[in-house]
């Protein structure tokens, strides 16, 4: 389990990001999918990685220092419908260099919301990483705001929509940033990582 946490620094440019000496982890997925709010709960600190209500918080790559051995990324998110096509395109340049050349990136999570049908975004967004070759895990978050049965049918849905493209699942957990499920699933999985 995590046991301390702390931001280093906000940037633009991945090249500003710290030292690439530690292996790292990312966090992304549509805007207010709970990114944020789950970096809170892994690492027990409420207000480490702020969030909000409306989408479009968090604009930066955001790293974070945790037991002084590996980084955590807050990511802006994507798909916000309200930004501009100029916003939209920056991000693309910010978030596509820091994910294709930022050396020490371990693996991405992608977040979807348990809640919702299959989004073409999100099957984009992954089967972009997959092109790429970059290592990816699945989130599905907010698992509280319904019933389980409920969230093992819609993230059921999207795995198998995922099917038609891959030939084997990433890993895929759980979440809530409210009542803690999927915490110790999802720090376990990254310490193994970590510790190989
Ligand atoms: P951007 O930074 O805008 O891309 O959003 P984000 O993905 O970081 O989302 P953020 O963590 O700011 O959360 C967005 C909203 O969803 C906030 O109102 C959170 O309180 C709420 N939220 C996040 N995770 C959960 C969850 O697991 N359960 C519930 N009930 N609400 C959540
Ligand atoms: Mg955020």
């Amino acid at each position: 389990m995590i046991k301390e946490a702390s931001f280093v620094i906000s940037n633009s440019d991945y090249n500003k990001c710290p030292k690439p000496d530690k292996p790292e982890f990312a966090f992304i997925g549509r805007s207010n999918v709970g990114k944020s709010s789950l970096i809170n709960m892994l690492t027990g600190r409420k207000k480490l990685a702020k969030t909000s209500g409306r989408p479009g918080k968090t604009q930066l790559i955001n790293h974070f220092l945790i037991d002084e051995t590996w980084y955590l990324v807050d990511l802006p998110g994507y798909g916000y419908a309200k930004t501009s096509k100029k916003n939209r395109a920056e991000w693309g340049k910010m978030i596509e260099g820091y994910i294709i050349n930022r050396e020490n990136l371990q693996l991405v999570f992608v977040l979807i919301d348990s809640r919702l049908d299959p989004q073409g975004i999100d099957l984009e967004f992954v089967n972009w990483l997959g092109q790429q070759g970059i290592p990816l895990a699945l989130v599905f978050t907010k698992a509280d705001k319904q019933s389980v049965n409920k969230t093992q049918s819609s993230t059921a849905k999207f795995r198998k929509t995922l099917l038609r493209d891959w030939a084997e699942l990433p890993a895929w957990f759980i979440t809530s940033a409210t009542d803690g499920t999927g915490k110790e699933e999802l720090t376990a999985y990254i310490e193994d990582i970590t510790n190989k």
